[in-house]
C-alpha cells in the first residue's frame, strides 16, 4: 500500500538561483518556505566574484524574505580567470561563503565571465584544496563540435578526471548531473566529491522537449537526456549513497525570455520542489530514502549540522498555478496548470 504521509527533517537546496532585485523578491519565498538553507548561485549580472559582493547579496536576500522565515542563504563566489588567490582565505574565514562556482565561459545563462582555460585558475584551485572550500562545477564542455547531449560526458573525460588527478584533495560537486557517466564518475570518487540532482532531471527525459511541439519551459542546461540516463539518476538519488544530494537548480526566467526565438535555459521548480522529488522517489518505491537525499547528505558533505525542524508531506493532490509573478512579468513554473500528487502539510514547523 502506498504511504500517505511522509515526515522528514527539513530539507536543504544545495543549488538554487534566487536572482536579484525585484525577481529575488518574487521567488525567494518559494525556496524559504520549504528549505532551511540553500546554496545560492552567483551568476548575477554582474557576477558575484568577491566575498564583499556575496555578503551584500546575502543581505539583499535576507531583506527580501517573507516574515517569520529562518531561511539561511549560503553564498558562493563566481570563479573567473581574475579571481584573486587571497579571496579564497577570505571566503573560508567569512562564515557566509561556502563554495566557489565554476562556469565554463559560454556554457549557460550569465556564464560569459566564466573560465576559458582551467590552467589559469590552478593557483586558486590549489588554495581551495588547501582551505577545504568546495568547487561547484557546471560540468559541460562548450566546444561547438561536441554534440549537446554529450557535453557532460566529454567534460568528465577532458576536464574532470585530469582535474581530480591534479588536485586530489579538492572538494568538488558536479552540479545538476544528467548522465550515467556522471553517476559512475561520482560513485567511484572519494567522499569529498559529490553531485547534486534536480527534480526535473529525475522526472523528465529529452522527449519532454518536443512533446506535441517545442517546449521551451523544459529547456535547461545541461539539457534533458535519454531515458536510460534519467533511470541512472533516479537510481543514484534513491540509492542511499551519500555522494548524491538535492539541488533543484530552480532557475526562474520571465515568460518572454523563455518563449522566444532564442529562449533562455532554466526550469523553475522552487514552488513545488520537495513535492516533485517525492513524486520521483515514489516512482521507484523508495520514499523511505527521500530524507537522506534531501536533508542529510548535503549537510554532511558541507560539514554543517543536519536540520532539526520537520517537514510533513501528504499524498493530497493540488494544481500548480499557470503562472507566478516574476518582477514586472510572469514565470511559467514546472507543471504549470497540472496536478501534483504530493503536498506539504502546513503548520508542520515551516513558516507559511
Ligand atoms: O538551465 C540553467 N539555468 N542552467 C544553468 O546552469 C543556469 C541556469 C540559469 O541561471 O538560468
Ligand atoms: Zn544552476
Amino acid at each position: 500500500m502506498k504511504s500517505m504521509r511522509l515526515d522528514i527533517s527539513r530539507p536543504d537546496d544545495w543549488h538554487v538561483h534566487l536572482r536579484d532585485g525585484e525577481a529575488l523578491g518574487s521567488v525567494v519565498g518559494d525556496t524559504a518556505r520549504q528549505f532551511a538553507r540553500a546554496i545560492v548561485m552567483p551568476n548575477l549580472k554582474p557576477p558575484v566574484t568577491t566575498v564583499a559582493q556575496a555578503e551584500d547579496y546575502r543581505r539583499r536576500i535576507l531583506a527580501s524574505l517573507p516574515a517569520d522565515t529562518h531561511f539561511q542563504p549560503l553564498m558562493t563566489l563566481y570563479l573567473t580567470e581574475a579571481t584573486a588567490v587571497d579571496e579564497i582565505a577570505r571566503a573560508r574565514a567569512s562564515g557566509t561563503v561556502f563554495a566557489v562556482k565554476y562556469y565554463p565561459a559560454g556554457a549557460t545563462t550569465n556564464s560569459q565571465a566564466g573560465v576559458r582555460d582551467l590552467a589559469r585558475v590552478y593557483p586558486v584551485l590549489e588554495a581551495m584544496e588547501r582551505h577545504g572550500l568546495p568547487l561547484l562545477m557546471h560540468g559541460e564542455v562548450t566546444d561547438p563540435d561536441v554534440d549537446i547531449f554529450d557535453r557532460e560526458r566529454v567534460f568528465i573525460e577532458r576536464h574532470l578526471i585530469p582535474l581530480q588527478a591534479r588536485f586530489p584533495g579538492l572538494r568538488m560537486v558536479l552540479e545538476h548531473i544528467t548522465t550515467r557517466a556522471a553517476v559512475e564518475f561520482v560513485s567511484q570518487a572519494p567522499a569529498h566529491v559529490g553531485a547534486t540532482i534536480t527534480a526535473h532531471h529525475l522526472l523528465l527525459n529529452r522527449n519532454a522537449l518536443f512533446e506535441g511541439g517545442i517546449q521551451p519551459h523544459h529547456y535547461c542546461a545541461p539539457i534533458l537526456k535519454r531515458e536510460t540516463h534519467r533511470l541512472a539518476l533516479l537510481d543514484a538519488a534513491t540509492s542511499g549513497n551519500p555522494h548524491f544530494f538535492l539541488g533543484t537548480d530552480s532557475a526562474p526566467h520571465v515568460r518572454e525570455a523563455k518563449e522566444a526565438a532564442c529562449g533562455c535555459a532554466g526550469v523553475y521548480t522552487a514552488h513545488a520542489a520537495i513535492e516533485l522529488y517525492a513524486e520521483a522517489f515514489e516512482q521507484v518505491d523508495r520514499l523511505d530514502r527521500l530524507e537522506a537525499f534531501a536533508s542529510f547528505h548535503g549537510a554532511d558533505f558541507y560539514g554543517l549540522a543536519r536540520n532539526s525542524e520537520r517537514l510533513i508531506l501528504e499524498r493530497k493532490p493540488w494544481i500548480v498555478p499557470d503562472a507566478f509573478p516574476l518582477a514586472q512579468s510572469t514565470c511559467i513554473p514546472f507543471r504549470a496548470g497540472k496536478s501534483m500528487p504530493w503536498s506539504i502539510v502546513h503548520g508542520s514547523g515551516q513558516p507559511e
